[in-house]
């Protein structure tokens, strides 16, 4: 069975940096899920459906089974358009968590995430990639840190792309969307048993990729 690291958690932990650095050192594949729900959040924005009109929900779920989403290194191409920027938009973030409450389109965007499974191993990282897309996963880590240091990161973050950023307008959407990525029905955002938590309020990148690293090595 090809191995799998699952690294799921609330938004800004880290997961994403993470996973690709673990990714990188072990020479597997990196699956950024939430890339996924962003895109089809973008193709929604575009063609003026909104998550919240039960009336679109039909055309979402439809959507979501035949998503032309594709990745090239690190784009993101929707129809072939590169949509890299756009996708990570707080509206983009904020719009993916109202869509992903929706087991039919949670459905609809599990087998691409499978899809990723290759040889020789693949890092993921998501909200349910240990409890429910891989849960045969050979380790499974819960990222977290709390939700101050999570917004200072993101706002160092996006200063860092040259954009602007509100402390309090990210910290707000921050809790916000993890409010709602914990309550929804369908796999919710939540440490399962078997994962190990790993708080990286107070340690850097570097410290817990190689603890990730270890772990799997001895797993
Ligand atoms: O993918 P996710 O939203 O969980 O987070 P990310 O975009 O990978 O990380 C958010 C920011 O936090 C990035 O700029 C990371 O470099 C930073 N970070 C950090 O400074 N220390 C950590 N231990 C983890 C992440
Ligand atoms: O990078 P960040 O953690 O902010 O978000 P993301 O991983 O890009 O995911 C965007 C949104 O998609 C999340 O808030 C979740 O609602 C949803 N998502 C999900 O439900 N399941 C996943 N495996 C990945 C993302």
């Amino acid at each position: 069975m090809i191995p799998v690291i699952a690294i799921d958690g609330p938004t800004a932990s880290g997961k994403g940096t993470v996973a690709s650095l673990v990714a990188g050192r072990l020479g597997f594949h990196y699956l950024d899920s939430g890339a996924i729900y962003r895109v089809l959040a973008v193709a929604a924005a575009r063609a003026g459906i909104t998550p919240s009109c039960a009336a679109d929900l039909p055309s979402l779920i439809q959507m979501s089974w035949s998503l032309p989403v594709a990745f090239q290194g690190e784009r993101v191409l929707l129809s072939g358009v590169d949509v890299s920027s756009e996708i990570r938009t707080e509206q983009a973030g904020l719009m993916a968590s109202q869509l992903a409450v929706v087991p039919e389109i949670r459905a609809g965007l599990l087998q691409r995430q499978r899809d990723f499974r290759q040889a020789p191993g693949l890092v993921a990282d998501g909200r349910d990639m240990g409890s429910v897309v891989f849960a045969d996963a050979k380790l499974k880590i819960f990222l977290t840190a709390s939700a101050k240091v999570r917004a200072e990161r993101r706002v160092k973050q996006i200063e860092g792309r040259g954009q602007q950023a509100s402390f309090q307008a990210i910290y707000d959407d921050l809790v916000a969307r993890d409010e709602r990525d914990m309550q929804r029905a369908v796999a919710p955002l939540k440490p399962y048993p078997d994962s190990r938590v790993l708080d990286c309020s107070d340690i850097g990148v570097e410290q817990v990729v190689n603890t990730i690293i270890d772990w799997y090595l001895n797993a």
